[in-house]
C-alpha cells in the first residue's frame, strides 16, 4: 500500500516570518493521519524557519525546491544538497518544470541533481511533464519517458527506493487547466511500468498542475494517483489543510 502524499510547493513566496505564521495556522487546522504525508517546499531562505515551525508534526517533512549538484565552492546563488539539509530539508524537488523551462536546466542537469540528492540522503521528488505542443503532437508518453529515464539512468533499484515521481503537465501548471483524472492516471501507469522495468517498485507518483479543493478528490480517486504536488492552492494554510485531509 502506497501512502498518500500531499506536497506544497510555495515557489518564490512565503518568507521566514510568514512561514512561521502559516505553520501555526496549518497546525491548528490539520490533524496528522497515519495513512498520509504532508511535505512543504518553501523557498531556500525559509527552510530553517519552516523546519522549526513544523517540528514535531507527524509525517511532515520540509523540502528544498531545487539544489545545485556540486558539493561546495564558488557557485554564487546556488544551494547544495548539504546546505539544504543543514537548513532542515529532508526532501527535494528535482527538475520542476520551472527549473527546466525558466532556468534552462537540461535533462543532464536533472540527472546530476538527482545523484547529488541521493548522495546526501535527501528524498528526491523527480518532476516530469510535457509542454502543450508536445501534448498536442501526441508525444506525452514519449516526453515523460525520456525525462524519467534520463534522470534515473545508471542508478540501481536500491538507490531509487526512496524516489517519488511527480507528473506535472507544463500546460496545467498555474493555468487553471488540468489533466483529466483518466488522462493523468494513464501517464502514471506508463511511468510505473518504466519504473518496474528498472526494478523499482512501490514508487509514489503524484499529479500536479492546477490542483485545488474542487478537483483534488476526483484525481485522488484514481488508484494510480498517490498524491498531489500543489503550487497556488497550497499558499493558503486553511485551504491546504482541507486538501490534506481529503483522500482515497
Ligand atoms: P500549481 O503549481 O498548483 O500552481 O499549478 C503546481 C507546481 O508547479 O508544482
Amino acid at each position: 500500500m502506497r501512502r498518500l502524499l500531499f506536497a506544497a510547493n510555495w515557489k518564490m513566496q512565503i518568507g521566514p516570518g510568514e512561514a512561521r505564521r502559516y505553520a501555526a495556522e496549518f497546525r491548528q487546522r490539520f490533524t496528522p493521519a497515519s495513512d498520509r504525508d504532508t511535505w512543504f517546499f518553501p523557498p531556500a531562505v525559509s527552510l530553517e524557519a519552516a523546519s522549526a515551525a513544523f517540528q514535531g508534526l507527524e509525517n511532515t517533512q520540509i523540502g528544498a525546491q531545487s539544489i545545485y549538484w556540486e558539493v561546495k565552492g564558488a557557485f554564487t546563488g546556488a544551494v547544495s544538497a548539504g546546505l539544504a539539509k543543514a537548513a532542515g530539508a529532508r526532501v527535494v524537488l528535482i527538475g520542476h518544470s520551472e527549473r527546466r523551462h525558466v532556468f534552462g536546466e537540461t535533462e543532464a542537469d536533472t540527472a546530476r541533481t538527482l545523484r547529488a540528492a541521493l548522495h546526501e540522503e535527501l528524498v528526491p521528488v523527480l518532476c516530469v511533464g510535457e509542454k502543450l505542443d508536445q501534448r498536442e503532437a501526441g508525444e506525452t508518453a514519449l516526453v515523460v519517458k525520456r525525462q524519467l529515464l534520463a534522470a534515473i539512468a545508471g542508478l540501481s533499484a536500491n538507490q531509487l527506493a526512496s524516489l517519488v515521481v511527480a507528473y506535472e503537465p507544463v500546460w496545467a501548471i498555474g493555468t487553471g487547466r488540468n489533466a483529466t483524472p483518466t488522462d493523468a492516471a494513464a501517464v502514471h501507469t506508463g511511468l510505473r511500468t518504466l519504473l518496474a522495468d528498472a526494478g523499482v517498485q512501490g514508487t509514489r507518483i503524484l499529479y500536479g498542475g492546477s490542483v485545488n479543493q474542487g478537483n483534488v478528490a476526483s484525481l485522488l480517486a484514481e488508484p494510480e494517483i498517490d498524491g498531489v504536488l500543489v503550487g497556488g492552492a497550497s499558499l493558503d494554510p486553511v485551504g491546504w489543510a482541507t486538501i490534506c485531509a481529503g483522500g482515497k
